[in-house]
């Protein structure tokens, strides 16, 4: 793992977003597997401020959402369809027809969530994956006690995440109980991660799934497990990581043959 510390959201977005941009670079038809949540609004401004100043596209670019909640229609506001519109695709040169947000709404959720994993492998699967954290140490949905290995499915939120999700809903009694994600196993099959977490009220469970036992019981610390995972936070978030010295100090002396 590479823990990158940053005094800034802004900084960290910036970061990711020339990590993308030379992806893109690189392989013009990458596969980009998305997250929803307050934590990637920076870097969608800057991917987006990146096409319009520097003229990056997105244009041969597939992409694949995490999540979705189940039953609340795509002109929802708060559905990660209505989010996605927003806070990126609507400001870059992405096909719609390339991207990928799991159905809520579907009547067979269970041949939906076969149907994302067939259309994820289909794609050649997903180059590089940005990931939020839940408080309680969820990625994606995949809310404490997810399988380790699970794929793509129907899981139920936690209480926690409902009173945490609340913020986004006019009324707290909206947020749904129920939501479609995907599978711990489906997000370490990306070939590279890149998780966010910004804030006080991330540092603890950064702390865990950065440095606690790998546990079933804060999904977010199976990425240790993960051959290619960049942690980018801010100060905030960093703050209870026991070798955050050491992380910084890693970081400001890499060798050029590592940059
Ligand atoms: C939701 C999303 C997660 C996200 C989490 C954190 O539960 N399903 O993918 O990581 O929120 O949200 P925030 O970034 O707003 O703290």
């Amino acid at each position: 793992m590479e823990i990158i510390i940053r005094p800034s959201p802004e900084e960290c977005a910036s970061i990711g977003g020339r990590i993308i941009a030379d992806l893109i670079k690189r392989k013009p038809n990458a596969v980009l597997g998305l997250a929803t949540g307050s934590t990637p609004i920076p870097l969608y401004s800057e991917l987006a401020r990146m096409h319009k100043d520097e003229g990056l596209s997105f244009s041969e670019i597939t992409t694949f959402n995490l999540d979705e909640y189940i039953g609340l229609p795509g002109d929802h506001p708060c559905s990660y369809q209505f989010f996605m519109r927003e806070e990126l695709f609507g400001k870059i040169d992405i096909r719609p027809e390339s991207t990928h947000i799991p159905n809520g709404e579907s009547d067979d959720i269970e041949r939906e969530c076969l149907a994302y994993e067939q259309a994820i492998a289909a794609s050649g699967g997903i180059d590089l994956q940005v990931l939020g954290i839940g408080s309680d140490g969820h990625i994606g949905f995949n809310e404490p006690g997810s399988s380790l290995g699970s794929r793509t499915r129907i899981k139920t939120l936690t209480g926690k995440t409902i009173e945490d999700n609340a913020r986004f809903f006019e009324d707290p009694n909206q947020v749904p109980r129920h939501c479609v994600t995907m599978g711990v196993g489906t997000i370490m099959d990306s070939a590279a991660l890149m998780l966010y977490a910004f804030g006080e009220g991330k540092a603890e469970i950064i702390s865990k799934a950065v440095e606690g036992p790998v546990s079933a019981m804060v999904p977010a610390s199976i990425l240790q497990m993960h051959p290619c995972v960049k942690v980018i936070v801010d100060e905030a978030a960093a703050s209870q990581l026991a070798n955050i010295e050491y992380y910084k100090e890693v970081y400001q002396n890499k060798p050029d043959w590592q940059k």
